[in-house]
């Protein structure tokens, strides 16, 4: 195999070494929160072929910076590439704040401008607009993500008079990545990080969990919320946005193959992907471990 990386870097004389054709559907976040978004998509497109990666041995991104966020999540979308995938979604707020962008503009030339990379950043924004009545909106989110300021510049961009107010929660995909999250001592950090929120603006009436992990804590957050709050999670509204992208670009579906199958890679231990990822998607599955070197 070529050095991909390298001469993506280097920039010249770069023919991509993936060939054509179709495959599955790639869909990628630095561990299991992911498989939140995989979960719905896969109910609402459960036809075709899919490739799971979580980049475990290397989660979490949300406390990285730029440079190394893109570089792992580069080496991932190459990888899900290199089996097949013409399309990949990056099922993780922190690599679509930090990473889609250069990609799509930088890479994706270069490694073959036939295929696609989509993030979860925008398809949320567009979908929250219409949610909110008082027009203020909370974002609880990785200190990755709410540093990047993705989520008020897209919101910004379509949505001119919402008010943003983020908060960051470096706690909690740790307490979920350790099954810690039906904790008692999840609770604290919950309470604390949703009561920051809603002391600095009193007129939130809609809240985005912008990290795919977190919809496992839904529960716990609705628990601190007063009456007339709503959560917006973004596993039907990615799921909803894909179907609407694949109706919309006929040459892109028709390159994914349907098969309704799914692999589960992981940059960690198979074993321990098994037994968490079940805690996430509630079944049994079996993983393969993939380098990616
Ligand atoms: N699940 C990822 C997201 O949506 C973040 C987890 C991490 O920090 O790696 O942002």
């Amino acid at each position: 195999m070529k050095n991909i990386k390298k001469e993506i870097r280097d920039g010249s004389n770069f023919n991509s070494p993936l060939g054509v054709g179709g495959g599955p559907i790639g869909i990628f976040d630095s561990g299991y929160g992911g498989l939140t978004i995989l979960e719905k998509i896969r109910a609402e497109l459960p036809e075709y072929d899919y490739i799971y990666l979580g980049d475990n041995a290397r989660t979490p991104y949300g406390t990285r910076s730029f440079d190394v966020v893109y570089k792992y999540t580069l080496e991932c979308v190459i990888k899900l590439f290199e089996m097949g995938c013409q399309l990949v979604v990056l099922a993780c707020n922190t690599a679509s704040a930090k990473a889609l962008r250069t990609i799509q503009q930088h890479d994706l030339p270069l490694l073959d401008p036939n295929r696609r990379v989509l993030g979860v950043i925008r398809p949320t924004v567009e979908a929250v607009g219409e949610m909110t009545k008082t027009k203020h909106i909370g974002l609880l989110a990785t200190l990755g993500t709410v540093q990047s300021n993705s989520y008020p510049l897209e919101i910004e961009k379509l949505h001119e008079d919402i008010v943003v107010t983020s908060e960051a929660c470096p706690m909690w995909v740790p307490l979920i990545e350790n099954n810690e999250h039906l904790s008692k001592g999840a609770d604290y950090f919950v309470w604390k990080n949703v009561k920051n929120l809603l002391d600095a603006d009193r007129f939130i009436d809609t809240i985005m969990l912008g990290c795919t992990h977190y919809p496992l804590l839904e529960d716990k957050i609705k628990a601190y919320l007063p009456e007339g709050i709503t959560i917006v999670s973004q596993g039907e509204i990615v799921a909803k946005s894909l179907a609407d992208y694949l109706q919309r670009h006929p040459e892109m579906a028709d390159k994914c193959t349907q098969g309704g199958s799914i692999r589960y890679l992981t940059t960690e231990s198979i074993e321990k992907f098994a037994s968490s990822a079940s805690i996430f998607l509630n079944e049994e599955i079996q993983a393969e471990h993939v380098d990616l070197g």
